[in-house]
């Protein structure tokens, strides 16, 4: 890629193109950018560039014929090119990424024409220019800065100049999207951590989480963009489904607790849980669905103090039941085997309201479970679920659960009492 940029002020243009990156690559020979004095290509005496306009009116107009040989003079020496001719303006169509991937792929030699004063002899325009770009919708003292971003933008994805195409596939803007957040050492920086999918080394989940994050900073900080996305992927418009669910739950914006729940909590409590079975009966999930459980069973938990309310604020946002005393079903298992040795509690029953449901609600959950256990003086917790449970699985799998066989439990007839047994050994 060749590219002249025609300007008042070559030295400066020179000094930021010829740095870094770019400076580098320009140095390879991989891109070769010259800046060109319009000044000397002048035929007036005085060395003149500019003059009054016709009709009047504040400052000076650059004059057609300076520019015109500046532009034969590059033209005749870089010689038969794929050439565009832009000039730099205000009055030009925006420019974007779309417009550096084009310029990149269809030119090897572009003739960047920066402006000053108040622009241009319109003639030069008609008759030289092949398109007009701006910067933006401001108005710059000269082409100068307009013209660097031109050059630098296409010139990065010229073969050679960045390390590999990577570097700017999937960079902002590369397919309408903004780029997913960035983090380096240290871990723990004032109190602020490194998310922690980016550490564990696991390169579909960072890649997958990296993806949602694109879509979720685009659809916050460019919602323009985000609602001119089209999809092609189906693993695409499964994230942007995830997320569309995600953002139609409340917020937390409240203090997250836990305690021993109350007598006066099982009204809330028995909502959440007609509200679980609701959602489980909509997502043609058998479990739940025999109407357990029930006010008793609750009260039963209440009663050995093994029920537990999740605060959101003051707001009964979610429940759990941890209890220390054997599941006799679980004696039960096939197709695998509980660890052996361990005195285990069980989580029985957990919900949260459907407002926070398949958010960091369910995550705090399972912390709290895990902090009761260990107040138990317990390190081990098993549990089971319906195998089309998706929501419990994977909060299950994402908390570290493992699955151990299948279990049936005690339902009414017509129900389905095949679960999936999963347990987890809390570290000490
Ligand atoms: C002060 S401006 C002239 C603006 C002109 N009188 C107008 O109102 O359209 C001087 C030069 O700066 C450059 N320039 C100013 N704003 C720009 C922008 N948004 N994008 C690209 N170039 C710009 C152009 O080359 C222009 O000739």
């Amino acid at each position: 890629m060749r590219i002249d940029i025609l300007t008042l002020f070559p030295d400066t243009v020179h000094a930021v193109l010829h740095e870094s990156i770019i400076g580098r690559a320009a140095a390879k020979g991989i891109v070769e950018i010259n800046c060109v004095q319009i000044r000397d290509y002048t035929d007036n005496k005085q060395n003149q560039v500019d003059d009054y306009p016709y009709g009047g009116g504040y400052g000076c107009v650059m004059m057609a014929q300076p520019l015109k040989s500046c532009l034969d003079a590059v033209i005749a020496q870089a010689g038969e090119h794929r050439r565009r001719v832009i000039y730099l303006s205000p009055q030009g169509q925006p420019y974007n990424q779309e417009t550096a991937k084009r310029l990149k792929r269809d030119y090897d030699h572009l003739v960047l024409v920066c402006g000053h004063y108040e622009g241009v002899d319109e003639r030069f325009i008609e008759a030289c220019v092949d398109e007009e770009i701006s910067l933006g919708d401001f108005v710059l003292t000269g082409g100068e800065i307009a013209a660097m971003a031109v050059a630098d933008s296409v010139c990065r994805l010229v073969p050679g100049v960045l390390s590999d195409e990577q570097c700017y596939i999937g960079e902002s803007h590369w397919d309408g999207l903004l780029e997913y957040p960035q983090y380096t050492r240290p871990e723990l920086w004032e109190g602020r951590a490194v998310p922690e999918v980016l550490l564990q080394g696991d390169h579909e989940k960072v890649a997958r989480w990296r993806r949602k994050q694109q879509f979720k900073r685009t659809r916050a900080k460019r919602p323009d963009l985000y609602a001119k996305l089209e999809l092609t992927e189906d693993s695409d418009r499964a994230l942007l489904a995830e997320l569309e669910k995600e953002a139609a739950r409340t917020p937390l914006t409240e203090p997250l607790s836990y305690r021993p729940a109350t007598e006066a909590d099982l009204p809330a409590i028995m909502e959440i849980v007609a509200q679980a079975q609701e959602s489980l009966r909509r997502h043609k999930v058998d479990q739940w669905q025999d109407g357990y459980p029930r006010e008793e069973n609750l009260r039963f938990d209440l009663g050995r103090g093994e029920l537990f309310v999740l605060l959101h604020g003051a707001e009964i946002a979610g429940f759990f039941t941890l209890s220390t005393r054997e599941e006799p079903t679980y004696a039960g298992i096939t197709d695998g085997k509980w660890t052996e040795g361990l005195a285990c509690c069980v989580l029985h029953r957990a919900a949260v309201a459907q407002k926070y449901r398949g958010g960091e609600l369910s995550a705090f959950l399972m912390k709290c479970v895990e902090e009761q256990a260990r107040l138990y003086g317990l390190r081990c917790i098993r549990t089971d679920t319906h195998k089309k449970n998706k929501p419990m699985l994977n909060l299950l799998r994402e908390s570290g659960y493992r699955y151990r066989g299948n279990i049936t439990v005690k339902v009414n007839d017509g129900h389905d009492p095949a679960r999936q047994g999963y347990e987890k050994i809390l570290k000490k």
